[in-house]
């Protein structure tokens, strides 16, 4: 199994070699990253490449492409069940290596230029490659988490390298799936803060309250979780460009919202707390969120702050929602 993996991992590793250099041959593929504002160091550093278009320019990077199982294993190219043929995943695209935590090339992940559907096309799950394990980007960003005890978490690829190239280099990004609890786990042991910052649109909200409920039986005292909510119509790559990475930095510092806070804040919104009703049900659903927190200080705060809301002192919440205070 062992050498099953490192065989796909050298397929994928000589196919990122050979989309780097179609990069430097496809001025149009350049000019779309320049026009993101990525220059080409920044592109090296994350191994930024471009598959051509055509049905399988990657013949020309593997001799045996026509017979070689695991060119299908690793998801370089698809074969058609029907007509037999087998043709290039990738194609006409900029493509993100993904690489895991000891930089070997697991999967790739390709953005159409400008306009069209899908706009991200990504390796399938593979034996090297399970999206809910892997965080983008942590190879390069691995040195600035250290220095500055802090992970950034993105929703994409592009916010992670936009980020890095104004110099908000502690970003990793979950790959178009919400962030697991083997991912919160990940974070956990990379620094003492980890803060969230996912898109200011519907999904991007409803990823961050995901992300909260994956974190609450991980959650530490001596950890902090935060949630950064940007303005809806943007994303930490398209905020970074327009404001810089001062008024960035500023944001997570002053505007990301605790795990607490966080919490409380969306479920008073579901709620009508001028009523003895709308109370009850914020305790209600409460419950099954605070039962789940094992950091015990943080569990007796989060307990003060619903009697805070429902106006019960601290001992009538214990009685409902358990646990000392
Ligand atoms: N994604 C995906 N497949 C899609 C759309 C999105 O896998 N069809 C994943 C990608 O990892 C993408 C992330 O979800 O980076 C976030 O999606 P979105 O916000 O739509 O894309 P952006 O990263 O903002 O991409 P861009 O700025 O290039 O438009
Ligand atoms: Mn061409
Ligand atoms: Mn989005
Ligand atoms: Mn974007
Ligand atoms: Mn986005």
């Amino acid at each position: 199994r062992r050498q099953l993996q490192t065989s796909l991992i050298e397929l994928n590793t000589r196919a990122m070699h050979f989309y780097r250099e179609q990069l430097k041959r496809h001025p149009r593929a350049i000019d779309y990253l320049k026009r993101r504002g990525l220059s080409g160091q920044i592109a090296a550093r994350f191994g930024l490449g471009y598959a051509p278009d055509g049905w399988h320019p990657l013949a020309d990077c593997f001799s045996d492409y026509a017979s070689n199982p695991q060119l299908g294993e690793v998801g370089l190219v698809i074969d058609n069940a029907d007509s037999g043929r087998r043709y290039d995943r990738f194609r006409d695209r900029v493509l993100f290596p993904i690489l895991d935590g000891k930089g070997q090339v697991i999967g790739f992940g390709g953005r159409i230029i400008d306009q069209g559907e899908p706009k991200y096309l990504n390796s399938p799950e593979t034996p090297l490659f399970q999206k809910g394990l892997e965080l983008y980007g942590l190879p390069q960003a691995r040195a600035a988490i250290r220095a500055r005890n802090r992970v950034l978490v993105v929703e994409g690829y592009m916010d992670v390298v936009a980020l890095a190239q104004l110099g908000v280099e502690y970003a990793v990004a979950t790959l178009g799936t919400a962030c697991t609890p083997e991912h919160v786990k990940k974070l956990m042991r990379l620094a003492d803060q980890v803060v969230f910052s996912f898109d200011g649109d519907r999904a991007g909200r409803k990823a961050a309250w995901r992300a909260l409920e994956n974190s609450l039986a991980l959650a530490s005292d001596g950890k902090t979780l935060s949630f950064l909510f940007l303005p809806a119509e943007h994303d930490p790559d398209s905020y970074i460009r327009e404001f810089g990475r001062e008024a960035f930095e500023a944001l997570i510092d002053n505007e990301a919202l605790g795990l607490v806070a966080f919490l409380c804040r969306e479920l008073a919104a579901q709620v009508d707390l001028s009523t003895e009703e709308g109370k009850a049900k914020l305790l209600f659903l409460a419950k099954p969120l605070v039962e789940q927190i094992r950091a015990p200080a943080l569990g007796v705060l989060l307990r003060k702050k619903l009697a805070e809301m429902a106006g019960l002192n601290a001992a009538e919440v214990s009685q409902l929602l358990g646990g000392t205070s």
